[in-house]
């Protein structure tokens, strides 16, 4: 596939400018007669999403304009590689890294299965941007979008497995995996009772990397690689997307090798539990008590409530390593998109100032993320007759505050993050086109470059 961001070409490069909406009237002022027509047959009014071309001395269209809010977003550049003639551009307006990353993002297409449409339009890049940067997040989204766009007849818990193995020998990390079994031995029960039902074995993938003098990130992502709903089965409608269900895993992961590639002064340890979540005469039931490698013990209230119980086991490994700071991705609730919609990332987090930090980078790198509460009186609604507590509460309401606080019982007092995701974009947006999406990973590694970044 032709990349869309390029060092250098040896085609001549169309001059591409950004007109800021609210600059219109003066770029139109210094217009030639025959600019100004050119313009106006387009109806370029530099409106954000509009572009029109400029004639050259010959006649013919010699220089790209396009129309930009004045924004620092994806969107700047993000709609133009997929609608401007395909070729090369040169950037005559400065933009941010990105923005120009707003450029790559907006050119994927998710073409395991098909032809592309078409190539992308391709940009220079311009000198005084970070190259680096940018590439290494367009290659985290760009992984994070293809595992989780991947259906799941080919992206079950062993296929999940092979893909952080991948990603884990080219960053040279090292990675471990318990299938199966192994996990009742090291004490994963809630990760087996999930999983157990499914053809493809259920597994802990656990990659470590990084300097051990430098402090601790643990992430952590829920890899339910299908989700049924298991014997609460879900209704069809429900069901369709639920290919995505892997999608904190596939964020987690993708984070990972953004932080490997840029090299951040950090150790990592990144702890998946990937699983199908399956109907089978083996299947853990509503009713069943599931013991906890915390040693909690879970009453399953409902069998779709799988991810935290799938959580819960990683966060509670990941905690006994006292990290510096946890993050954990999931696609948890449908409670939090009815309250935050599928656009913005859910928070969670026990810890004001990095909960604060975490805004204003999701602010920065146009990756917005919202702050829940960890509302303690809500505990009672997990109170069980028969176990430590139940896995989900009967009462629909408050869902995704439910279910962060069931995690927040397996993590103990470390610094935590939970992300609850939709992974997924419902409809295209310039550099987010409609499919499978990063949500939080930008926010989280500004954060990061910050506070550890030396
Ligand atoms: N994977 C779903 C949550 C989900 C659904 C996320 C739709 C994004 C879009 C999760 O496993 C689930 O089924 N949650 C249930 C929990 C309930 C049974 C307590 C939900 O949110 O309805
Ligand atoms: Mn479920
Ligand atoms: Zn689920």
């Amino acid at each position: 596939m032709a990349e869309a961001l390029i060092v250098s070409s040896d085609a001549a490069a169309t001059p591409l400018r950004l007109i800021r909406t609210s600059d219109f009237e003066a770029f139109a002022s210094e217009l030639s007669e025959a600019e100004r027509s050119w313009i106006r047959r387009a109806q370029f009014a530099a409106k954000s999403g509009e572009f029109a071309w400029l004639p050259g001395a010959d006649g013919h269209p010699a220089e790209l304009v396009a129309g930009w809010d004045g924004g620092d977003d994806l969107a700047s550049l993000g709609g133009l590689p997929t609608r401007i003639p395909e070729g090369v551009y040169e950037l005559k307006t400065e933009v941010s890294d990105l923005q120009l990353l707003g450029w790559a993002l907006g050119s994927y297409q998710f073409v395991r299965y098909r032809e592309r449409d078409r190539a992308p339009a391709q940009l220079l890049i311009p000198a005084r941007n970070d190259a680096d940067l940018v590439a290494n997040m367009d290659a985290a989204t760009t992984l994070v979008r293809d595992l989780i766009n991947i259906p799941a007849g080919d992206m079950l818990p062993s296929h999940l497995a092979d893909e952080a193995i991948q990603v884990a020998d080219a960053n040279q990390a090292n990675c471990r995996v318990l299938v199966g079994e192994q996990l009742l031995e090291g004490g994963f029960d809630a990760i087996h009772a999930v999983g157990r039902a499914a053809a493809d074995a259920p597994r802990l993938i656990d990659i470590t990397w990084g300097d051990p003098d430098h402090p601790l990130i643990v992430l952590v992502g829920k890899g339910v690689c299908f989700d049924s709903g298991g014997l609460d089965i879900k209704p069809a409608a429900s069901m369709r997307l639920m290919k995505k269900d892997m999608g904190g895993a596939a964020n987690a992961l993708g984070l990972a090798q953004l932080i490997m590639a840029s090299n951040l002064p950090v150790r990592l340890r990144v702890l998946i539990a990937a699983v199908e979540n399956a109907v089978g005469a083996n299947a853990y039931r509503p009713g069943d008590v599931v013991p906890t490698y915390k040693g909690i013990s879970v009453e399953i209230d409902n069998t779709d409530a799988e991810g935290r119980m799938v959580m819960c086991d990683c966060l509670a490994l990941g905690a006994e390593d006292e990290p510096a700071l946890m993050v954990d991705f999931a696609t948890l609730t449908g409670s939090a998109r009815s309250a935050v919609g599928a656009e913005i990332a859910a928070m969670f987090c026990n810890d004001d100032e990095v909960a604060a930090g975490l805004s204003a980078h999701g602010d920065r790198w146009d990756d917005p993320v919202w702050r829940l509460p960890l509302h303690k009186p809500y505990a009672y609604l997990l109170d069980s007759k028969v176990a430590d507590t139940v896995n989900s509460a009967s009462s629909p309401f408050a869902g995704s505050i439910t279910a962060a606080l069931f995690l927040e019982k397996f993590v103990g007092s470390a610094p935590w993050v939970h992300f609850d995701i939709m992974a997924f974009n419902t409809r295209p947006r310039p550099g987010r086109p409609e499919g499978a999406e990063a949500m939080a990973i930008r926010a989280v590694f500004g954060y990061l470059q910050e506070r550890f970044g030396g």
